[in-house]
């Protein structure tokens, strides 16, 4: 991996890579170059199949505190118009392997929008959630308007994007927000441990079990249900559905090899 200003990306077990979000300083504010790093690190990994799934955390003490607001505070209405990041940000959007956030202390505006960018968050019990950007005079602008109302509803997604007031990790928990709760300590540790449990399964069920769940946010159901059946049809010509199935039968573990 090249060496990178305000990420820092390891490969703590085989299959997995780790980005840190680094500017510890700016409490890991997404300045346009963490955002790019992120998005060329992910880019980075499609093609490998050696790498089956990442995590994304901030460290113990905070995930992101949003975009960075003195990068911002350079934009006029022409300059946020031209702006590149929103093309990071599908990048990062479009990512086929799975993405788990280990989120501890502030996840803020675009650090918000990033965790919802991952497909499970493990949360440290020191988590704060919030969409604060009502008190700058903007609004998300990363999906936050979008991702939240599909994740925790009408009434939640109104009170945190209209007040901008933070919710802890119980409550994100009990919306949705966050799968599992653990000391801040251990978040990245559970994060980790879940991306190796699914680094070992077929990659080819995992990428699409993630596409079909993520279209689940933006079509109607006999849509969704159509490209489940699809995906799950072709799965079937898949030599690891056969071995899958092959090492059931015969009480052994499977030997997946994404083909
Ligand atoms: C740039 C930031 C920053 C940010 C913190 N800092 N958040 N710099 N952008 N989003 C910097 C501070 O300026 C300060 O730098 C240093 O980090 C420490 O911040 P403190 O405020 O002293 O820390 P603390 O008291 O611990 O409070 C942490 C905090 C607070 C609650 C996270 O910093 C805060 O409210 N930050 C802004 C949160 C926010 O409004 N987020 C939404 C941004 S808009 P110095 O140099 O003074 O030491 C957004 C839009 C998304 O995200 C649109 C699409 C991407």
């Amino acid at each position: 991996m090249p060496d990178y200003q305000d990420i820092l990306v390891t490969a703590p077990d085989s299959g997995v890579i780790t980005i840190t979000l680094n500017r510890p300083e700016a409490r890991n504010a997404l300045c346009n170059n963490l955002l790019r790093e992120i998005a060329e690190t992910l880019d980075s990994t499609i093609n490998d199949d050696s790498i089956k799934a990442v995590v994304i955390t901030g460290g113990e003490h905070v995930f992101a505190a949003g975009a960075d607001i003195k990068e911002m505070a350079e934009l006029d209405a022409v300059g946020v118009m031209n702006d590149i990041r929103p093309s990071y940000w599908r990048r990062i959007a479009q990512y086929p392997k799975p993405i788990i956030a280990a989120v501890n202390g502030f996840a803020l505006g675009g650090g918000c929008e990033l965790m919802m960018h991952c497909d499970i968050v493990i949360a440290g019990d020191n988590a704060q959630f919030g969409q604060p950007e009502i008190n700058l005079g903007i609004i998300p602008g990363a999906g936050g308007t979008q991702r939240l109302l599909r994740t925790v509803g009408k009434s939640m997604a109104m009170q945190l994007v209209l007040s901008g007031e933070f919710i802890n990790a119980e409550q994100a928990r009990d919306f949705g927000l966050v799968s599992e709760i653990t000391i801040p300590e251990m978040s990245y540790n559970r994060a980790l441990k879940l991306a190796k449990n699914i680094a070992r399964k077929p990659p080819l069920a995992v990428r699409l079990a993630k596409e079909s769940l993520l279209k689940a946010y933006e079509t109607t159901l006999e849509t969704g249900l159509n490209l489940e059946r699809k995906s799950f049809t072709l799965l079937a010509a898949t030599e690891d559905r056969n071995e899958g199935i092959a090492a059931f039968m015969e009480k052994r573990r499977p030997d997946f090899r994404g083909k």
